[in-house]
């Protein structure tokens, strides 16, 4: 009998279909030069099934009876879920020197609505949360709601727990760690403060269906690069639609939007460009 180790790579039409079902169920263009790293993703799945060869699985994730259920663990397998907090600090500190001071002012009363779109393992949501608790000792008490969601149940299920170690959580200044986590006994961990990880509500959800209408300020960083033009330009103009007039969208610093035709407008800052709503 073959171990799973050596069932060889997935041969260019296998790829192809495999390629066109990720696409169909999250969107996501896997580039040909991605073959190595779907075989090795796809054959964790193959021995979790004990089943022998990539076209047994492709019926599997195809078949009436069994499909639901493995397309979670599928879209486990391919989505990539790198995050970490204090990553790309210039929109946090665009966030606090002219987003939350604009927001604040232009919808003094209101419930401020934020929303970390592909949120992964949590950090950004949370790192969200903990910028705009830090705000208000210059901006005073106001209002806000936070949703963090990914289309992998997995890291949705991690971000829960709010519970961090190693490279996570190292950029993190020592001030903040104390004021915002708690160190696990025992463990060389910690955990979010209860308050800000009652305060987040996270959804398993694909970003080409969510409807989250009355935003303030989307954070959608280092997803789109999975995209191709096409699906970046529906999905940024989804965000378009679903920010308040004056709302604001934050992408990844290799992302652009630059190519494509969307309504935003762009202002730019000392900490990179803004992307505001402004019809
Ligand atoms: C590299 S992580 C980015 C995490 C975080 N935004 C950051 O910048 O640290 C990309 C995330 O996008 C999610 N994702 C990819 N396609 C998606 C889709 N169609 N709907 C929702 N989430 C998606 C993946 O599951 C993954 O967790």
């Amino acid at each position: 009998m073959t171990s799973f180790s050596e069932i060889p790579d997935l041969d260019a039409d296998q790829f192809q279909r495999f390629a066109k079902l990720i696409h169909e169920k999250a969107h996501i263009h896997l580039k040909d030069h991605k073959i190595t790293l779907l075989s090795n993703r796809l054959r964790k799945r193959l021995r979790a099934l004990s089943l022998g060869s990539y076209d047994e699985y492709f019926r599997y994730i195809n078949d009436e009876a069994t499909a639901q259920k493995e397309m979670v663990h599928f879209l486990e397998a391919v989505t990539t879920n790198e995050s970490y907090f204090w990553r790309t600090t210039q929109n946090f500190e665009a966030l606090k020197r002219y987003v939350l001071p604009d927001l604040v002012k232009e919808h003094r009363g209101s419930k401020l609505k934020f929303w970390s779109a592909g949120c992964s393992t949590g950090e950004e949501p949370y790192n969200l949360a903990i910028e705009i608790v830090e705000s208000m000792k210059n901006l005073g008490h106001f209002e806000w709601e936070l949703l963090g969601s990914d289309i992998s149940t997995r890291v949705v299920d991690f971000a829960r727990t709010g519970i961090y170690s190693g490279r996570k959580i190292e950029r993190i200044p020592e001030n903040i760690l104390r004021r915002y986590f708690r160190k696990l006994e025992d463990q060389d961990a910690y955990q979010v403060r209860q308050d800000l990880r009652e305060k987040i509500k996270f959804d398993v959800e694909n970003l080409f269906e969510a409807m989250h209408p009355g935003m303030h300020c989307i954070f959608c960083r280092n997803v789109m690069i999975y995209f191709n033009r096409a699906d970046q330009e529906k999905l940024v103009n989804r965000f378009h639609e679903m920010l308040v007039k004056g709302g604001y969208l934050f992408i990844g610093h290799a992302e652009s939007l630059q190519m494509l035709d969307t309504p935003f407008a762009t202002r730019p800052t000392e900490e990179g460009v803004l992307y505001q709503k402004k019809s």
